[in-house]
């Protein structure tokens, strides 16, 4: 059905594997949106939860992107909403508001810049301010805050990925205590009793390319299991063990091969945003890959 429609299907680094398998490329946030606005096809169907969908139909207003699920929405965008964006920039107007990809279309068109986990301490480093307002992952925040040594606001106070606070440092370390020897890897949406103990902290797709450019053999993961598919098939001499094997975002998981094929074949369910919104976000979009080129 892919070869037929002549689409390229993107899949997020916590797809099922067998979505992983027929996709074109598999990614993090930022790459998947590089990806989108360089193939060539009329289709693409991008395989992850809402937000990451909506960023590549606001970078690609002439393709066709449709998404398999309607049901697959990250709760962590869900948290927060315009009227608290609004709220926070009454009582900080001077402050430049930063917002994590993994936020909806509307709320992107409020802000300054937008920033991933890949790509957040270099983007607020780029900033000539002191203090800033960051949302809605105060996780993220808390890692960007101690990178860069700014005084980071979180925007709503407490948002954050129920996926990643099911990490406890208790479990991490007893996994540790298990493998001594492994390299403890860790998504910033962890708590920070979890990232500080972490050896390399980074985005899905950043621990894929550290454990390739590694030595060492054994990797301890604290980040949704789907992205040990990928790290398996990349590197079978390796050795990867979860941190917390129910560590699974259901959102990503709504996705199914048999939804896939159906979005194909019907050509649904299209992802649209309105023109206006579409603008101001890409513009946001835009300025973070300024920032960071
Ligand atoms: P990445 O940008 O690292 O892929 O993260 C996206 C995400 O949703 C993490 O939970
Ligand atoms: Fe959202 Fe967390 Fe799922 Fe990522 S893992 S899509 S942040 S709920």
């Amino acid at each position: 059905m892919k070869r037929e429609k002549r689409a390229v299907v993107l899949a997020h680094n916590y797809q099922r594997a067998e979505i992983q398998e027929v996709a074109d490329y598999v990614g993090d946030s930022v790459g998947l949106s590089r990806e989108a606005m360089e193939v060539d096809a009329e289709i693409i169907l991008f395989s992850a939860v809402d937000f990451m969908a909506e960023t590549a139909a606001v970078l690609n207003p002439d393709k066709k992107v449709l998404i398999p699920s309607l049901g697959a929405r990250c709760p962590m965008a869900a948290m927060l909403q315009i009227d608290t964006l609004r709220e926070y920039r009454k009582r900080y107007p001077k402050v430049p508001l930063v917002l994590y990809v993994n936020t909806l279309a509307e709320t992107k068109a409020e802000c300054d810049v937008c920033c991933t986990s890949a790509n957040a301490v270099e983007i607020l480093e780029a900033l000539d301010s002191d203090t800033v307002l960051f949302g809605p992952d105060c996780n993220l925040a808390r890692y960007v805050a101690e990178k860069t040594g700014k005084t980071v606001i979180p925007v709503p106070e407490s948002g954050f990925c129920p996926t990643h606070v099911l990490f406890l440092k208790e479990d991490v370390l007893k996994v540790k205590e298990e493998y001594p020897g492994a390299v403890l890897m860790a998504h910033p949406e962890c708590r920070p009793e979890v990232w500080s103990i972490a050896d390399y902290v980074g985005s899905t797709s950043q621990m894929s390319r550290f454990v390739k450019s590694s030595k060492e053999r054994e990797f301890i993961i604290a980040t949704e299991v789907g992205l040990l598919h990928r790290l398996r098939r990349e590197n079978p001499e390796k050795e990867f063990i979860p941190a917390y094997e129910d560590a699974i975002c259901v959102n990503m998981k709504i996705n199914t091969l048999e939804k896939l094929y159906l979005a194909l074949r019907d050509e649904r369910y299209s992802v649209k945003v309105p023109e206006s919104t579409a603008t101001k976000a890409r513009e946001a979009i835009m300025r973070m890959f300024e920032l960071t080129e």
